[in-house]
């Protein structure tokens, strides 16, 4: 697939674009910048080796300058074979203290084969993006996995792995549920994804969103975002739900809400954000209009069932970059972008979020793989601790210029009471 990223044939070349990159993203990025000072200052990380598993990007990249600034060595993988940008891992790569092992649109071995470099590292602690670091770890290097501080996990498909792994008693770590907290999942999930997204389907088939049918497959965080975002920019907005209360809330929020076998046919877009599989499937296909554009948000990509869309299909071709037509049978043609991986990471124009929101998310993880080292937490899930994310925000209002009200004693005084009454 062609991309906007240069490939490593010229590593000079590429570091340079990669710094510039970079530059544009620390500038961009307050809250990074004022953890930096104190990292460098108090070196919180001194002898950790940090192995990360993530979309190697630039925001990315200043968060690895971050945990190296703060004294570790750091390792890093990517978390999807088509979200590196090479000139990005190059110019991390360059730096003291960091080994990128990533790389653009590579094959299984040795996308797996930059994961497992990053394993036997021995990481003290691991920052991932979908849980894979952790489980590799679990699965093929035990007596590392026993030795790992803790973990932080990016997002929600994670946080549902990790669950997943405690509750059978096979999680031998501490990790923070980044994802959770507020001051990531509110902006990045919400925002991030619902600009990024779109941005990308624009950018990507060059075609309209206003007027169109959009179905937006979950309305969970990524969802709502999805959606309010195509309703600003005078879409009609479709929602297909499993959970009831969900439905209630984009139904209240203003969208139609549909099964997907009826809203597969009135769709012009479709955008899945569920973090579950088959949500797009064989039946849906057979429904959809002819020029039906499909793409996923949500971590694998297993949401949109493309295995059965080629098979469906008489044949196909690349109409643009990073839009596959498949023509069926009777002449339809419908139109995948990115392979069916998230859309707004996977795609040749793809940057993931926007970079002011990657700064809050990534804060969040500065912040914890400090936590991590200072506090002796039990292995399991963990939340991130309230006092954390409040001082991010307060940061982040500081470097946006935003001042607010504080409670006044009497007001604190009253809210802790519970012998006021009428
Ligand atoms: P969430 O848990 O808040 O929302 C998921 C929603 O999908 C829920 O409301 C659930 O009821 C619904 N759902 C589940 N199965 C469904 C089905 N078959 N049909 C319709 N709805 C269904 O999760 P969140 O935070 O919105 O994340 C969703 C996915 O997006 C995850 O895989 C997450 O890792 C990923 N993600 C992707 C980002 C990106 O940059 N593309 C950024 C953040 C998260």
């Amino acid at each position: 697939m062609d991309t906007i990223t240069p490939r490593l044939d010229d590593v000079a070349n590429a570091r340079e674009a990669g710094d510039r990159k970079l530059d544009w993203a620390r500038d961009h990025m307050p809250i990074a910048a004022a953890l930096r000072e104190q990292f460098e200052l108090e070196q919180p990380l001194a002898g950790e080796r940090v192995g990360m598993a993530m979309h190697v990007e630039a925001k990315t990249g200043v968060l690895v300058e971050l945990v190296a600034a703060g004294g570790a060595e750091v390792a890093i993988a990517g978390c999807n074979p088509l979200s590196t940008q090479d000139d990005v891992s190059a110019a991390l790569d360059a730096q003291d203290g960091i080994t990128s092992y990533a790389r653009h649109d590579v094959d299984d071995e040795e996308y797996y084969g930059a994961m497992d470099a990053v394993a036997r590292f021995e990481p003290t602690i691991t920052v991932d993006d979908g849980c894979d670091l952790v489980t590799l770890l679990h699965d093929e290097y035990p007596d590392i996995a026993t030795t790992v501080v803790g973990g932080c996990e990016e997002t929600t498909t994670g946080v549902h792995r990790l669950r997943a792994m405690a509750a059978d008693g096979a999680l031998n770590y501490p990790v923070f549920a980044v994802n959770d907290t507020p001051m990531k999942r509110l902006f990045d999930n919400v925002h991030g994804t619902g600009e990024s997204v779109l941005a990308n389907v624009a950018m990507t088939t060059n075609l309209t969103i206003a007027g169109k049918t959009v179905v937006v497959g979950g309305y969970g965080h990524c969802g709502r975002g999805v959606a309010r975002k195509a309703d600003g920019m005078d879409a009609h907005v479709v929602v297909t739900e499993v959970d009831p209360r969900k439905a209630l809330e984009a139904h209240m929020d203003g969208h139609e809400v549909l099964p997907m076998r009826e809203a597969a046919a009135e769709g012009d877009l479709f955008v899945t954000t569920t973090g579950n599989r088959d949500v797009i499937v064989g039946e849906h296909f057979d429904a959809m209009a002819d020029g039906a554009v499909l793409c996923n948000a949500g971590h694998f990509d297993v949401e949109v069932d493309v295995d059965e869309l080629e098979a469906r299909a008489a044949s196909s071709r690349e109409v643009r970059p990073g839009v596959e037509e498949f023509e069926m049978p009777d002449g339809r043609r419908l139109h995948l972008l990115a392979e069916g991986r998230l859309v707004n990471l996977a795609g040749p124009l793809s940057m993931g979020h926007p970079v002011e929101v990657m700064d809050q998310s990534f804060g969040v993880q500065a912040l914890c793989v400090r936590e991590l080292v200072e506090s002796e937490l039990e292995p399991g899930v963990h939340d991130v601790p309230d006092v954390v994310d409040r001082e991010l925000a307060r940061v982040k209002l500081e470097a946006e210029g935003i001042e607010h009200d504080a409670l006044t004693d009497r007001q604190e005084e009253y809210l802790g009471s519970w012998q006021h009454g009428t």
